[in-house]
């Protein structure tokens, strides 16, 4: 096996490592801007409608918990599982009120008590469809009967022109902090390789971290027959706009 292959494996293996970048994910990704102005005004109408103040709702791959926090303001209790520990850490800062959980998504066990599970921009690193079936296998016991589950996950049928275009780069700079994304599309297994470089000024000096994500982009009909292959009902689906890389996913236990 080559060392890129075995790169590969263990990448894939692994839920990404955030470990030594927490700290400008919460500065410059998972903002509370976004989930108050891209996913709360979705979720009026596609979550609460549907479920009663007080309801208990799993965040699956909570980060840095901002999307609890709103949760939780609009009167929701609130339990959030993530594989990183240092995002955690901020999630608690961030989410006082709220339980967390270390965890992998795609190996958790929770009691069947939730009313609802939600995940946004989580299921992007779930690289293979065994994997994709775990993760709705464990939020499908976790879920109370007539549970309700949402989530968002990137399509291969939305990333056309994106792939075309070949740019998903990011670059995020202010005085004490910088992070940069560089994307590499493989297209046999529609995974975008991500080379994620942070740096952070401590003590007036400048102090480097480097990681490797996957993210995949998956087919419609993948994630519908892993949804009802484990039991889930009334599957739909809506595109939140028309630049959107992700579809939101509705569905009921
Ligand atoms: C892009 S962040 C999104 C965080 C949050 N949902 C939000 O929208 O602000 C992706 C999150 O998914 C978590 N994650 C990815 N794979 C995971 C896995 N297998 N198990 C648990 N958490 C995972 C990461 O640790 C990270 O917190």
């Amino acid at each position: 096996m080559t060392t890129s292959s075995k790169l590969f494996l263990s990448l894939a293996h692994n839920p990404p490592n955030y470990e030594s970048i927490a700290r400008l994910q919460n500065e410059f990704k998972n903002k509370e801007e976004f989930i108050v102005e891209g996913v709360i005004p979705i979720f009026e109408q596609i979550l609460f409608p549907h479920i009663p103040e007080g309801a208990h709702i799993l965040d699956l791959g909570c980060g840095c918990g901002y999307l609890g926090s709103q949760l939780h303001k609009k009167g929701y209790k609130m339990t959030g599982i993530d594989a990183s520990e240092a995002l955690l850490s901020y999630a608690r800062k961030n989410a006082p009120e709220n339980n967390f959980i270390l965890g992998d998504i795609r190996q958790f066990e929770l009691p069947p008590t939730f009313d609802a599970v939600v995940s946004i921009d989580v299921l992007l690193f779930i690289v293979n469809n065994d994997d994709l079936i775990s993760v709705f296998r464990n939020v499908y016991t976790a879920l109370q009967n007539n549970g309700l589950f949402i989530f968002s996950i990137p399509l291969v049928e939305l990333m056309r022109k994106t792939v075309e275009e070949g740019y998903m780069n990011h670059v995020y700079v202010n005085d004490e902090y910088a992070l940069i994304e560089l994307f590499h599309y493989q297209p046999e297994e529609k995974i975008w390789k991500i080379e994620v470089t942070g740096f952070e000024l401590i003590d007036k000096v400048w102090k480097r971290s480097d990681a490797t994500w996957l993210r995949k982009d998956h087919l419609l009909s993948d994630v519908q027959s892993a949804l009802e292959n484990v039991g889930f009902r009334e599957i739909s689906n809506i595109s939140p706009g028309d630049e959107s890389q992700s579809a939101c996913f509705i569905c009921w236990k």
